[in-house]
């Protein structure tokens, strides 16, 4: 067993604190904040909701007293912003503080910031340490590293499986393989997604809501539909319920969308059969929809692995058979073979009563 520094220490407690944002900052990073006087923590902060006061600011503001900042530690997982976003630079609030040391987990990749804001501190005369737990920070905001990086959403494909491997009846019929556990630990995932991606085969077989209704999220994420030739009845609730504005059809540009519905109808180019999944995912990207959860049927599940588009696949299994209903992957439409490897590295293994959740990261 390793031991860890008092840096260290104070970082995994600044991670915790961080995560207390999980489902209400994105797009933005999750990152947390502690200010530390004489080895006393004076004050501390979290990144709270997209578009509020970054967690410098409120663990600066938290201080009652501001002359105990003058000679202060402060403790933050993501690098200071030095822009003008949607709040002011913090490097500036943290110059002006008198803080003299700041120690951070990771570099924001954002372009207005990338290593600017740790410059500026340095050049006020501020002592920066980089990269405390810089692993951890990485897992922490992964989706967020990825999708600012790559400038596609980070995507994760939950399926609900059987033992034996199917996602549904021979007739079709999948409500419900999981268990009340299951199915609400599902909801808590849709909670920290931008929006909740499927196909026009589930719409049209499950009429699905794809709405939070478990726990006490304050956001609808986005219901994101690909449906190439507009073919998805129009009483489907995702077009019909109380977030119908929150719906996005994708559908083949060189049909035009209905007039007067709620719901928001996107052209895309069609690539083979289907629709472009690179486009779909590029144009979510520039709509701030940076995390995505698909909940798919075979089709739309098997051509997001073909295409490389997922980052992560998490697997509820139940106990029981379906014997005759399709697997989770159409078989002749993954590429990947036995001498490729393991394309899959295992993150976690959870039991909700007799469901198993297997979470796997899909290796760059
Ligand atoms: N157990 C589970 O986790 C789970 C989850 C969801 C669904 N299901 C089950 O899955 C079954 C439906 O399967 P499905 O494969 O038809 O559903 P799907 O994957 O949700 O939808 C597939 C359809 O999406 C449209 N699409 C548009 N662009 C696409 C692209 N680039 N790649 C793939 N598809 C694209 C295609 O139709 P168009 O091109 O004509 O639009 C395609 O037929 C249902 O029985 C449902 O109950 C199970």
């Amino acid at each position: 067993m390793g031991t860890f520094s008092r840096d260290e220490r104070i970082m995994r407690r600044v991670l915790g604190l961080a995560s207390k944002g999980q489902g209400r900052v994105s797009p933005n990073p999750l990152v947390g904040c502690m200010i530390f006087k004489d080895g006393i923590k004076i004050g501390e902060g979290f990144h709270q909701n997209f578009g509020g006061p970054h967690a410098e600011v409120n663990a600066i503001g938290s201080v009652v007293n501001p002359s105990d900042l003058k000679g202060a530690e402060l403790y933050v997982n993501l690098e200071p912003c030095c822009h003008f976003g949607k709040t002011p630079p913090c490097t500036d609030l943290i110059i002006q503080s008198g803080i003299r040391r700041v120690i951070i987990c990771n570099e924001d990749p954002f372009e207005k910031v990338a290593g600017n804001g740790i410059r500026q501190l340095k050049e006020a005369g501020i002592e920066v340490s980089l990269h405390i737990r810089k692993e951890e920070g990485l897992d922490l905001n992964r989706p967020f590293f990825y999708s600012q990086t790559r400038k596609m959403p980070f995507v994760t494909v939950k399926i609900a499986q059987t033992a034996d491997g199917r996602v549904s009846t021979g007739t079709g019929a999948s409500k419900w393989i999981t268990n009340e556990q299951s199915r609400a630990d599902v909801h808590r995932l849709r909670s920290l997604t931008d929006g909740i991606l499927t196909g026009s085969g589930t719409v049209k077989a499950d009429n699905p809501r794809l709405t939070i209704r478990t726990g006490s999220s304050e956001k609808q994420p986005y219901r994101l539909i690909l449906d190439t030739r507009l073919s998805i009845p129009a009483h489907s609730w995702v077009l019909t319920d109380e977030f119908a504005e929150k719906t996005l059809v994708f559908h083949s540009d060189d049909l035009s969308g209905p007039c007067g519905s709620k719901s928001r109808f996107i052209p895309v180019p069609v690539k083979g059969n289907h629709l472009d999944l690179e486009q779909v995912l590029k144009t979510c990207f520039k709509l701030g929809i940076h995390q995505i959860l698909a909940e798919a049927g075979p089709g739309l599940t098997s051509n997001l692995i073909r295409e490389a588009l997922v980052n992560r696949l998490v697997i509820y299994q139940a106990g029981n058979f379906l014997g005759d209903g399709p697997a989770a992957f159409n078989r002749h439409q993954i590429l990947s073979s036995v001498s490729e490897g393991n394309p899959l590295k295992l993150e976690s293994v959870d039991r909700f009563g007799n469901d198993i959740r297997l979470t796997y990261l899909v290796k760059e």
